[in-house]
């Protein structure tokens, strides 16, 4: 069988199951396993697939058609274009989360140029999953130093890994933590960030079978109404804030009213709510008037 052969089965066989983009899914498969990056299975479109290949992504593209992650199969995604890995432990990184992560270090580096900032700026981030805000932030901010809490060790386990591969687990200090639990009580960030579980348990069932079934639960699960970890994350942030520092969280889409009023009866001002590829207020800034 051609390439294009295997590209055009695979998006038919992926189209019957309800799989979204079937054909990019189709040709990513066989690009990871051919070892190509996917434009180049363009200039190879006659070539034959040679049958221990064949048999490889047959088998992918049936787990991809029963559901599994894309990212899960091929063992990593790009995040603010970097490679990460991923594995059913931790969360699959979205890309509204590289909205965080870039108003994270915008927001660093220019910390790192203000004299209360040195040797360098600390950044705290809760719920690490993958490591992708905390490797991200340590690439981008060389001077700054974190804090990557997870309450999952398998989790945490992954982000060191994804640290080593970047070269910047020297700079994060991993720690298994309920919130802020594990954190010692000295830390002063210049910077608090968190893409915390906010879904409402209830809806979680009628989540997309590759989140619902492939994300861990503990990332996605924020409680009856969403926001159970996030409550606990704005009444322990401040004791952990450096003068002049922010909070910055993603949210659910619709959650913007519920967490402004959250964080505001907890003492906190917020300087803006940011929007995602759709528009949706997804990302909250805040900080402490008296910092
Ligand atoms: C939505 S995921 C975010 C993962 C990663 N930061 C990202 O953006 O892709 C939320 C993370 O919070 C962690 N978590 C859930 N409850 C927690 C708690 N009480 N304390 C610390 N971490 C928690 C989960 O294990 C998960 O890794």
């Amino acid at each position: 069988m051609t390439v294009l052969e295997v590209i055009q089965r695979g998006a038919k066989y992926l189209t019957e199951k309800g799989v979204e983009s079937p054909r990019l899914q189709a040709e990513s498969l066989l690009a990871h396993v051919l070892r190509l990056p996917r434009l180049n299975l363009y200039l190879r479109f006659d070539r034959e697939v040679g049958a221990a290949d064949l048999g490889r992504v047959r088998e992918l593209v049936q787990r991809r058609g029963r559901r599994e992650p894309l990212q899960h199969l091929v063992g990593t995604v790009s995040f603010c274009g970097l490679e990460l890995h991923v594995s059913p432990n931790a969360l699959i990184p979205r890309p509204e989360t590289e909205l965080l992560a870039e108003a994270g270090w915008l927001f660093l580096g220019r910390q790192a140029a203000s004299p209360r900032s040195q040797p360098g700026p600390v950044a705290v981030d809760l719920g690490t999953g993958s490591g992708c805000l905390a490797v991200t932030l340590a690439l981008k901010c060389p001077t700054a130093t974190l804090h990557a809490l997870d309450l999952s060790p398998a989790a945490l386990e992954l982000a060191r890994a994804n640290a080593a591969a970047h070269g910047v687990a020297d700079r994060i200090h991993f720690r298994q933590s309920d919130v802020f639990a594990a954190l010692p009580p000295d830390v002063r960030a210049e910077l608090i960030l968190s893409n915390p579980p906010y879904i409402p348990t209830a809806e979680i069932d009628a989540l997309e079978p590759e989140v619902r079934d492939h994300d861990p639960r503990l990332a996605l699960d924020g409680g009856p109404d969403g926001l159970g970890v996030l409550r606990a994350l704005a009444a322990g942030a401040a004791g952990f804030l450096a003068p002049g520092g922010r909070l910055m969280v993603e949210i659910g889409d619709g959650q913007a009213p519920a967490v402004g009023a959250l964080l505001e009866a907890r003492g906190w001002h917020i300087d803006r709510v940011e929007p995602d590829y759709n528009g949706h207020p997804r990302i909250v800034i805040a900080h402490r008037p008296e910092s």
